[in-house]
């Protein structure tokens, strides 16, 4: 039941984190680095569902590390810890992904181009050295306001 999901911080240096992402073949290179934070979804009983990050680039920010462990898939945990991660803040939202566009972009996100990603965004190590430059790179919708 998607209600009894809860989110709390975890460091970047937490081995369970560590695997679930090299699991996913997600970057693990620089999750140690200052100015990121993780996050664990977990049951109520405390099971474990899956992660997500945050790296700040001055106002904005980069998702990353978005995983559902497998046997998790597939039942909406995605969305739901993607949507609590990034409620209340503010900014523009970017990511870069090789293979789940198609998941961002039924929640949300749409393909931009690397001319339009500001420079604090492209600076961070996952766009400018980890993630291959035929990554896409999305940015989420934000309803005008
Ligand atoms: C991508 C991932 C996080 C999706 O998690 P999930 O819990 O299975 O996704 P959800 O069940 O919340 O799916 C939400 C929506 O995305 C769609 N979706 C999920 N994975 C998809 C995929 N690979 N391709 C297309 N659509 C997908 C679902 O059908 C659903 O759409 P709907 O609401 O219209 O039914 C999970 O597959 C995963 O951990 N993959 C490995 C790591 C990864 O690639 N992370 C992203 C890079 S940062």
């Amino acid at each position: 039941m998607l209600s009894a999901i809860a989110l709390h911080e975890l460091a970047g240096s937490d081995a369970r984190l560590r695997e679930a992402l090299r699991a996913a073949d997600l970057p693990t290179d620089d999750i140690e680095d200052e100015g990121r934070a993780f996050l664990e979804a977990v049951f109520d009983d405390g099971q474990t569902i899956g992660y997500a990050g945050l790296e700040r680039c001055a106002g904005d920010y980069l998702l990353r590390s978005v995983v559902v462990l497998p046997e998790h898939r597939g039942h909406g945990f995605g969305r739901a810890i993607v949507e609590a991660t990034l409620r209340g803040i503010g900014g523009d939202v970017f990511l870069a992904t090789t293979s789940a566009a198609p998941f961002f972009s039924s929640i949300g996100f749409s393909e931009v181009l690397r001319t339009e990603v500001p420079a604090a965004v492209l600076a961070t190590r996952q766009l400018s050295s980890i993630c291959p430059s035929s990554a896409t790179i999305m940015k989420l919708n934000r309803p005008p306001t």
